[in-house]
């Protein structure tokens, strides 16, 4: 796929940037704005980044930036929410135990959280157009167990690190070394999870029943390829990862004796299959158009910044108060560890 080099490229050579910063942990929690509005708890446990509006309802017309405080991304003006489920690790007494995340490379100290890249065209000339305001959208399926061959499941991947950020398993999210399913030995630098979201949209819809519909994959890959008529419009290719910390849990002794592995994200898919990731859009203004117009890397003078450890400051209070991360005999909201 094209996207794939073009990443690897970006990583090696200046010439082609794109924006990747760091958003923190704001808070773990079981509400899913996006999918279960209004319903604290929600089915299952998400991590949760961005700005501290984030709640069970969040209405399209409230401008986040006017009711968000503080944003646990580096860029201050990033208001948006973005979310994926959690990890677990399953004991072989039955009993689980939350994997936490950690700061990605070059974003230490970062208490965790989520990586987020924003993606222009791989020419570094096409415009892109911005989300709006009350724009949302979700990538992949929390029903998929086995590999649905389709376009989707071609942009979520999983890397099995052999230390941190790599090591000789280093390389560019949704490369030769991905897996589409969790890997089935110990990783130990972690496994980095890879979302990559469709990069064309109808022009009109904010949102879309299923949440997908008013988005769609390139024809021919990434963001620079092009769009279906049915959604002409470029915009941003956004790319979640999420670093999840297994080095506790890398002992063999520990894993399933029947071979297989031990980790279930928090709606009860030990495949991988299911992984899937929420975005919620609250730039302030237009600053993420401004920061897409300058075709921005890593520094962007269009932007404000905050340090890492202001970012890292950013937290909110679980609206759903249950335990999370002492062992548990059943994952929050009793998903159940299925295959
Ligand atoms: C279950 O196994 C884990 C990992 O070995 C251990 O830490 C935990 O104490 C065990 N729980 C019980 C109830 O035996
Ligand atoms: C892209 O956007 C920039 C900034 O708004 C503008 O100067 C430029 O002309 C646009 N390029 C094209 C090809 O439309």
């Amino acid at each position: 796929m094209q996207l794939k080099s073009a990443v690897a490229l970006a990583l090696a050579a200046p010439a082609w940037a794109m924006l990747r910063f760091s958003c923190s942990q704001l808070v773990v929690d079981r509400i899913d704005p996006l999918v279960q509005p209004g319903q604290a708890p929600s089915a299952h446990l998400h991590q949760i980044v961005g700005g501290n509006a984030f709640a069970p309802e969040m209405e399209p017309a409230t401008d986040l930036p006017s009711v968000a405080t503080c944003t646990t991304c580096t860029f201050t003006e990033d208001f948006s929410n973005y979310w994926t489920a959690v990890l677990y690790f399953k004991a072989r007494n039955g009993t689980y135990k939350r994997v936490p995340t950690f700061a990605n490379q070059f974003l230490e100290p970062a208490n965790g959280g989520i990586t987020v890249y924003y993606i222009p065209p791989y020419d570094m000339k096409t415009n892109v157009t911005a989300f709006q305001k009350g724009f949302r959208m979700l990538v992949g399926d929390s029903t998929k167990r086995t590999d649905a061959k389709d376009e989707e499941s071609q942009q979520l991947s999983f890397r099995c690190w052999s230390k941190n950020y790599g090591g000789d398993s280093f390389g560019a999210p949704g490369t030769g070394l991905d897996t589409k399913f969790l890997p089935n030995h110990p990783c130990p630098g972690g496994i980095r999870a890879n979302h990559f979201f469709p990069t064309c949209w109808d022009g009109k819809n904010l949102d879309s029943p299923d949440h997908k519909s008013h988005v769609a994959y390139a024809l021919s890959g990434g963001v620079g390829g092009e769009c279906p008529a049915s959604h002409p419009v470029k915009i941003p290719q956004i790319l979640y990862e999420v670093a999840w910390d297994t080095s506790a849990f890398n002992d063999p002794n520990e894993w399933p004796e029947d071979g297989s592995q031990p980790f279930v994200f928090s709606f009860g898919d030990k495949t991988g299959y299911g992984t899937h990731a929420d975005y919620l859009f609250g730039w302030k203004d237009n600053a993420l158009q401004r920061a897409m117009d300058a075709f921005c890397g890593v520094d962007c003078p269009q932007l404000k910044t905050q340090s890492t450890q202001q970012a890292n400051r950013c937290t909110i209070q679980p609206k759903v108060v249950e335990p999370i991360d002492q062992w548990l005999t059943e994952l929050p909201g009793g998903a159940h560890a299925g295959n």
